[in-house]
């Protein structure tokens, strides 16, 4: 009798490990029910909504699916009224998806303040192309994007990158490659970057002086003002080992050099402007050290700064 009961008691666990394949409709509106693949435990239904081709389309189509990636909603925006919004729903009854109902999520597709560099769909290999997109949509908990004046001259201004925080503008004197340069540059930058000013002195008579002002408003940089330093150059009896400016990743090594004014470091800067880099070797301002996220124009060159160093001058 033992034996038998056994079997009596595993019979409903037998039966379970190998229940009949769920059966969804599946393909478009109207198709049949069918048996889903193993594994599959969920009907889907899935609507898509597209206007990326300008002209609106509007799908239906029914499936199985696992019921842990049953999305709700998604949406794509890859251009100005193209968009793509695609929700589901699912159930795990054999041929539930053929009633499922459920609403598309409405939409107003507003511009969220986020942009993306390249908004294309093209259906080939090749990498398509197009202009910057403005995402839509999902409040995100930050949507507000600074906008600044950024260039050479007072425009409208536009959105800051993510993470820049200050509308800035900074004026570069220099005459650390003989002829003098002044220029004026608006931009995004850090607020905790935001340094008031700073020179170097590379070589006799050679110098740079920059001088930044920050705001936080909106376009705020277009009337920012600042003070223009007029501060002589004075030796001030500190030397650094090294006065030079290379526009090469090469190393450069004139010096050593006289430190002029409140100048008590010895400095290096490394910047680029796309391909092109330099490096500098100098005497600094000590607020310079540590500085991230600044522009600085030599030569008529606005390059981005990459990284300063200081070691204190003797
Ligand atoms: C999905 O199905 C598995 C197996 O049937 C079940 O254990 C799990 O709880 C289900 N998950 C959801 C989110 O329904
Ligand atoms: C700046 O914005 C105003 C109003 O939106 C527009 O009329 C003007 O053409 C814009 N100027 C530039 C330089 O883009
Ligand atoms: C150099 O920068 C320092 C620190 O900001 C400033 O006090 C000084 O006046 C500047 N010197 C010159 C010559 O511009
Ligand atoms: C900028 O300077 C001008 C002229 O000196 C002055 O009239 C204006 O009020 C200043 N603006 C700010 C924001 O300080």
């Amino acid at each position: 009798m033992v034996p038998l009961l056994v079997l009596c008691l595993l019979s409903p666990l037998l039966v379970a490990s190998v229940d009949p394949p769920l059966k969804c409709q599946q393909g478009t509106e109207g198709s049949e029910v069918s048996d889903c693949a193993s594994g599959l435990n969920a009907c889907v239904v899935i609507k898509d909504e597209s206007t990326m081709f300008g002209v609106k389309f509007t799908t239906t189509f029914y499936t199985c699916g696992k019921n842990d990636s049953c999305a709700n909603a998604f949406t794509i925006t890859i251009g100005d009224g193209k968009h793509l919004r695609s929700s589901s729903a699912c159930c795990t009854e054999d041929g539930c998806n053929k009633n499922l109902d459920w609403g598309i999520l409405p939409t107003t597709w507003t511009q969220n303040g986020y942009i993306c560099p390249t908004g294309c769909y093209a259906q080939t290999e090749e990498k398509c192309k197009g202009g910057p997109v403005s995402c839509t949509d999902v409040a995100s908990a930050d949507t507000s994007v600074l906008k600044c004046v950024q260039g050479a001259e007072v425009s409208n201004a536009s959105d800051c990158v993510s993470g820049l925080d200050a509308c800035v503008l900074i004026r570069d004197q220099s005459t650390m490659l003989g002829t003098e340069f002044d220029t004026t540059t608006y931009s995004c930058g850090k607020s905790d970057s935001c340094v008031n000013a700073y020179n170097i002195t590379i070589g006799k008579e050679k110098h740079l002086r920059s001088s930044s002002a920050c705001c936080t408003e909106d376009g705020c940089n277009a009337k920012l003002n600042w003070t223009s330093l007029q501060a002589p150059w004075t030796e001030n009896g500190l030397t650094c080992p090294k006065g030079c400016y290379a526009q090469t990743e090469k190393e450069c090594t004139d010096g050593p050099v006289l430190c002029t004014d409140g100048q008590r470091n010895c400095i290096t800067v490394e910047g680029s402007s796309g391909a092109k880099t330099f490096v500098l070797h100098g005497c600094g301002t000590s607020n310079m050290c540590g500085v991230e996220n600044y522009a600085l124009t030599i030569g008529g060159i606005p390059y981005n700064i990459k990284t300063i160093t200081c070691v204190p001058a003797a």
